[in-house]
């Protein structure tokens, strides 16, 4: 399938892999570009050491990089290491990406800006950046409230009504060939695809982890800022990040000021759930998509499956199963 996002990157398909912190490395990401996508290594936090490495694990295939981008502002250098490795995109979210571009675009790297608010598309958009992604509150990890069906196509008429360069790509509950094909119904050159590749065989996430989250749906997750304060993550007050219930965010969500206050035996809690994968306490950040993921596959299955499913083209009598 052929659409302004494919011919741009060269891709065989329009799908974007997310840079998912700590958990799409650069075995998940040469797989997806391997496979016709776009596969990104998610920098995160921005720990040096680690981005190296997945890096050299992605070897010969092209890989972007993504950066949870108020963490480029304590360590700058990171660009300079990423560019070095000569990605294939940057993809920046979070925090406003001006200070970053005019570096980026010397090295001839192409910017791929995503956002959660109309405001913040425009602004974007003034600044020429080469892909903007629109993030509904559905997506899995961080995010704000807007809904993808209404936001994306509010950010292709703006792109439109400007004349604009810019590529769209719809982020946020997207995890199959109808979910793509939804994506370009609406105006997008492509979709952004988080929470299908978590569960993905090549993805950085203990297998128990994984086959304990398949068995639940889209009802199960919540947007919650228990995570960060439990992690002692400092994000913007506008943002939070939709995980998978467990008892503990059952606890302390809407009770935050007392998470807080129990800080230290409850940090201790968290940490030894999370190294016994322990599903009362610990909660994946993963999107309502969830409910669309039945197994484990290979990325380049997932990819396989998606390109099966557009193949057929709209067809809604065929796509009452995921995919095919
Ligand atoms: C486990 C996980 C980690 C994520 N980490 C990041 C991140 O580090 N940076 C980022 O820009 N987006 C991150 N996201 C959000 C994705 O970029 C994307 O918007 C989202 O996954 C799309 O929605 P979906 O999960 O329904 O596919 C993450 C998403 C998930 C599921």
């Amino acid at each position: 399938m052929r659409t302004r996002l494919t011919d741009f990157f060269g891709l065989s398909l329009p799908v974007i892999q997310a840079p998912m912190a700590f958990v799409a490395g650069g075995a998940l990401a040469a797989a997806v570009s391997r496979a016709g996508g776009l596969g990104l290594i998610g920098g995160g936090y921005g720990d040096a050491g680690w981005i190296e490495t997945q890096f050299d694990i992605a070897g010969d295939v092209p890989v972007g990089c993504g950066f949870i981008s108020f963490a480029l502002q304590e360590r700058p250098w990171l660009l300079d290491q990423v560019l070095a490795r000569k990605p294939r995109a940057l993809f920046l979210s979070f925090a406003d990406p001006a200070p970053w571009l005019d570096k980026v675009r010397a090295a001839g790297v192409p910017v791929i800006c995503q956002v959660q608010t109309f405001r913040d598309a425009c602004h974007a958009l003034n600044l020429g950046v080469d892909v903007v992604v629109a993030q509904g509150g559905d997506a899995g990890g961080h995010g704000q409230s807007r809904g993808t069906m209404a936001f994306v196509p509010e950010v292709a008429d703006e792109i439109a009504r400007r004349g604009s360069a810019t590529l769209i790509c719809a982020a946020g509950g997207i995890a199959d060939a109808r979910g793509v094909l939804a994506a370009l119904a609406l105006g997008a050159d492509g979709a952004v695809i988080g929470t299908r590749f978590w569960a993905a065989q090549e993805a950085l996430v203990d297998e128990r982890l994984v086959a304990l989250t398949l068995a639940h749906g889209g009802d199960d997750t919540i947007r919650t800022r228990v995570v960060d304060t439990v992690r002692r993550i400092d994000w913007p007050g506008r943002y939070s990040g939709r995980v998978l219930r467990s008892s503990f965010v059952e606890r302390w969500h809407g009770d935050e000021a007392g998470l807080l206050h129990d800080l230290p035996e409850q940090e201790k809690r968290w940490q030894a759930a999370v190294a016994e994968a322990d599903p009362s306490v610990v909660a994946p950040f993963v999107g309502e998509a969830i409910g669309l993921v039945q197994a484990p596959q290979s990325a380049a299955g997932v990819i396989a499956s998606i390109r099966a499913g557009l193949q057929k083209g709209f067809r809604p009598d065929q796509y009452s199963a995921i995919d095919s």
